[in-house]
């Protein structure tokens, strides 16, 4: 079996027209031995991990590993299935590279990757702990860090971008997206983790995704909505991985005794939109 970073420089030879320079917008040439070179000479390693850092600064995050490793077992524990799986056929409906927008830890990549995608599936996230715990944890998909705001990848060559409960940038969605493409964004819906929310302390108020869907629809001529909503039975094993996945868990009294019993029952009420570019 190649290892992994044998595995990601076969990724980026055969994909690499789907990638630009980040510092100056150019294509990339080659990747030799680890090594990344635009046009212009600009050089990125491939790391031990098989991961790029295709960023010009880097940033502090709000995500610690200890948080990302919380969201990691919460996600493996299936918490997040049933989105994904709605999320799944869609996915199958364009031809073409899958690129996922805020990836975090990156189990919903490697889960789609998993479930049969055969498309170039490529997952980025501004946090470098968040890309770093997901090569750790996942073979597969293609991950690195890299900054939405300014993104290293070509125009006009993805025909999804998953964009799951991460922030949005439409300038670059139009850049990224192929004629066809779609972007598929999933945002909460106001009762979307209630029962954390409703426990004193949260101090979280109800929260309306209002701007946000019309901010998408302002952007798309054609928008798809469904709802998806389920409830998740929590084990008690991981009531502290719960609360510590969210930033509306983190200023909570953690004295679990007193709220296990409302925490028994999860819901999750999640708004998918689906924008094509026509
Ligand atoms: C709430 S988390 C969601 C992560 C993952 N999609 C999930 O559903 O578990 C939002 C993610 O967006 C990332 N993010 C924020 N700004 C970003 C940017 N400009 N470029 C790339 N990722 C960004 C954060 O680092 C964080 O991992
Ligand atoms: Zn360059």
């Amino acid at each position: 079996m190649l290892k992994k970073r044998d595995k990601a420089q076969l990724f980026l030879k055969n994909n690499l027209k789907l990638f630009q320079c980040p510092v100056c917008h150019n294509g990339f040439e080659s990747i030799e031995n680890y090594q990344l070179l635009c046009k212009e000479k600009h050089q990125f390693d491939l790391n031990k991990k098989g991961t790029l850092h295709l960023m010009l600064k880097s940033v502090e995050s709000e995500y610690t590993r200890d948080m990302l490793l919380s969201r990691q077992r919460i996600a493996q524990s299936g918490f997040w299935q049933p989105l994904l799986d709605s999320i799944y056929p869609k996915l199958q409906k364009v031809d073409g590279a899958i690129l996922d927008v805020g990836c975090g830890e990156g189990s919903h990549a490697a889960y789609l990757k998993d479930k049969g995608i055969t498309e170039p599936l490529i997952a980025f996230d501004i946090s470098k702990e968040g890309i770093n715990l997901a090569a750790a944890t996942y073979s597969d998909p293609f991950f690195l860090v890299a900054d939405l705001a300014d993104s290293p990848f070509a125009s006009g060559q993805y025909a999804t971008l998953l964009n799951i409960l991460s922030p949005s940038n439409y300038s670059e969605f139009k850049r990224l997206l192929k004629t066809g493409g779609q972007v598929i964004k999933v945002v909460p819906n106001p009762d979307y983790l209630k029962e954390l929310r409703d426990l004193k302390g949260s101090g979280a108020d109800t929260y309306s995704n209002e701007e946000v869907v019309s901010k998408f629809e302002e952007h798309f001529s054609t928008v798809h909505k469904e709802k998806v909503r389920y409830t998740y039975k929590l084990s008690k094993e991981l009531q502290a991985d719960f609360l510590n996945m969210t930033p509306l868990g983190w200023h909570l009294d953690k004295n679990l005794n007193n709220i296990t019993d409302e925490l028994d029952e999860i819901t999750i009420d999640l708004l998918l939109l689906v924008g094509s570019n026509a």
